[in-house]
């Protein structure tokens, strides 16, 4: 079967040598991680971008020995905004790979360009306390690298709406609740990339985050019963990989052989701020004082109930996001997913 398979590298300088050992560099990962030979090339067609005119980058591949195989050079369009001094190869080769399984290489400057062309996707546990931006966060990272976006948070929400439709007192009804569990269908569905969240059919995406669901998901989350599903749920929804799920007891319960585990947090101070200028843009009437008391009660409330509490797992990066705007939020875990 011949495959297709892309790749894209940059330099800074329009000079024979960087030239030379930037597609180099791309061309050996190509073949090194696609297990190929030079027998098993078919073709290398290059483009370059109008501000690379020192050499063309095919005579790399001669150096490299692969020298009975057609190259082409290319003019890659002026466009304007297109990434500056950039090398693309598109190259044919003979393999059983799938096409799933064929590796693509965007190096050094060009590794954004198709981070969804990616052929191994990992698994990426993201944790933390709340108001420390995992979902926005995570969302806007799993758009931009192509992976799909699991708020685990939805699930616990979504069972505590239930519970608040069928008038069960958490506190005092938890066998109640518990027998329930087998009529609770939850099904999460996306609609253009937004994760959507039913309750035996009944879209309850909104409904979830109101005040008393935020209550309601906080109580069935300390019972047992009820996460022992949940995390059942999620651990079928990441078997495939790809995916970035946020919560509490990811990297430690959910996802303990995720390949990426991330606890992302900020000074209780930053939090609190943040949600207080949200409550504001919202018209909700607040005290930063009352909001930080609230914050510091959650995270007690998180980190201190019996089963799977909210800690950071021992082979989580942490990241503390007191700092960073949203955009340096984002930035800082894609490098850490791109050079995994
Ligand atoms: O992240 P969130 O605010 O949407 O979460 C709602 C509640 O569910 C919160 O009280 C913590 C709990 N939760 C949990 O215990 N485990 C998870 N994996 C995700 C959320």
């Amino acid at each position: 079967m011949i495959r297709a398979i892309r790749g894209a590298t940059t330099v800074e300088k329009n000079e024979k040598e960087e030239i030379f050992s930037a597609v180099t560099e791309m061309i050996s990962e190509i073949m090194e991680k696609n297990g190929l030979t030079a027998d098993d090339v078919t073709d290398m067609i290059f483009t370059v971008t109008p501000d690379i005119t020192a050499v063309f980058p095919a005579a790399a591949v001669r150096k490299l020995g692969i020298t009975d195989v057609p190259l082409l050079d290319m003019a890659a369009p002026d466009i304007d905004g297109a990434l500056p001094m950039c090398i693309r190869v598109m190259a044919h080769a003979e393999t059983e790979r799938s096409k799933r399984d064929i590796v693509h290489a965007y190096m050094r400057g060009a590794s954004r360009l198709r981070p969804d062309l990616a052929s191994k996707k990992i698994s990426v546990a993201i944790d933390g306390p709340a108001g420390a931006g995992k979902s926005s966060i995570a969302k806007r990272v799993a758009n931009d690298l192509g992976y799909i976006y699991i708020d685990t948070g939805a699930m616990y929400r979504t069972v505590g709406v239930y519970a608040l439709k069928n008038n069960i007192d958490i506190a005092s009804e938890q066998e109640k609740l518990i027998g329930s569990l087998p009529e609770i269908h939850i099904e999460i569905r996306y609609e253009e990339n937004e994760q959507r969240m039913f309750l035996n059919g009944e879209d309850v995406s909104e409904r979830i985050r109101e005040s008393d669901a935020s209550m309601a998901a906080s109580a069935v989350a300390a019972i047992p019963a009820v996460r022992e599903r949940l995390v059942k749920l999620q651990k079928q929804m990441a078997e495939k990989g790809g995916v970035i799920m946020d919560g509490r007891d990811i990297g430690t319960t959910v996802l303990p052989n995720a390949e990426l585990k991330i606890y992302l947090t900020a000074s209780v101070d930053a939090r609190a701020e943040r949600r207080y200028i949200q409550n504001k843009e919202k018209g909700i009437e607040c005290t930063l004082d009352e909001i930080k008391a609230d914050v510091i009660e959650r995270d007690h409330n998180d980190m201190t109930r019996a089963v799977s509490p909210l800690r950071q797992a021992a082979d989580a990066v942490a990241v503390d996001t007191t700092a960073l705007d949203f955009e340096g939020s984002v930035e800082k875990i894609k490098d850490l997913i791109l050079n995994i």
